[in-house]
């Protein structure tokens, strides 16, 4: 009887911790059940010193009654038991739905936000969802690598594919005039356009600074401020050189330029899917990461999927 008091009470205090109640039904249900022990715990007291000095306190029929009662409440109690740790289990449920609820808004925010720097840019939404596609192919397939296993864990993957998304959001900082210039730009207005790697990691510093604990956001300010940088050190703004650039940004920088090649513009057609192989082959260790583009040429066949399936 008194194990079960005791494991009652670290049930009783488990239930009202997690459902941060101290009006939780347990409670009531825990002073009722805590009096009519103790009053049980007492006859068998009474009866146990009665029979080790022999003296005739209770009959026979009372002794029997204590331990009868006194077995009922043990098991009353494992009932309550297992109806808190129930109550447990359905407000579990509810936080991981909530959890789940917010991602979902969280993942259509950052969407949203970044759509609205593409759109200015003539891209449609289907870019941003092919692009975060293609990353999420190519760090799959990378986790499979000894190299990159240990680096790549569930939480990275997660983080990367949901950055994806915002690797143009800097694009928000340049003028129309620029941005949606017809025909070829002029070196300075390149140079403006060069910047909008800049001013979307910057926006993302600001928002990260507010939020004041680690999240997506340290890959997605590293995705967006070096997805155009190259292996051999020719790409912008810092001309990093391979291992320099970020991981995110090397895999970003494949899958942009995958989409890039096979989606049309008013400067130049769209490449077939084998083209645009060969030109990013031709780019290994030139533009990309040769093991970015092995992982490319591992799963190419999904890439060509993905595009014919979310077209312009
Ligand atoms: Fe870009």
């Amino acid at each position: 009887m008194l194990i079960s008091m005791v494991k009652y009470y670290a049930v009783c205090r488990l239930t009202q911790t997690l459902l941060e109640t101290e009006e939780a039904i347990t409670n009531r249900w825990c002073k009722t059940y805590y009096s009519l022990m103790g009053f049980f715990l007492i006859g068998y007291l009474i009866v146990f010193f009665s029979l080790i000095y022999d003296i005739p306190i209770v009959g026979e029929l009372l002794t029997g009654i204590i331990f009868f009662f006194g077995a009922v409440f043990v098991f009353v109690g494992i009932a309550l038991q297992t109806d808190m740790l129930s109550a447990i289990r359905e407000n579990h449920e509810r936080i991981v739905e909530q959890n789940e609820q917010l991602h979902q808004t969280e993942d259509v925010t950052i969407f949203a936000l970044a759509y609205l720097a593409e759109i200015r840019d003539l891209e449609t939404g289907k870019h941003l969802e092919r692009t975060s596609q293609y990353v999420g192919v190519l760090v799959k397939n990378l986790v499979d690598s000894p190299k990159y296993s240990s680096y790549l864990t569930q939480k990275y993957i997660c983080d990367i594919v949901k950055s994806a998304p915002l690797h143009d959001i800097g694009k928000v900082g340049i003028p129309d005039s620029i941005l949606k210039k017809n025909g070829k730009l002029t070196a300075e207005e390149f140079e403006v356009i060069k910047q909008h790697c800049e001013y979307g990691a910057n926006i993302l510093k600001t928002a990260e600074q507010k939020l004041g604990f680690e999240s997506f956001l340290r890959i997605a300010i590293q995705l967006v401020m070096s997805h155009h940088e190259r292996w051999d050190g020719l790409g912008y703004p810092h001309g990093l050189k391979g291992d320099e650039i970020p991981l995110s940004a090397r895999i970003m920088a494949l899958a942009d330029v995958y989409d890039a090649l096979r989606s049309e513009r008013c400067y130049k057609k769209s490449f077939s899917h084998e083209e645009s192989c060969m030109i990013i082959t031709r780019e290994k260790g030139k533009q990309f990461d040769p093991d970015i583009v092995d992982a490319f040429l591992k799963t190419e066949k999904v890439f060509l999927e993905i595009s014919n399936t979310l077209v312009d």
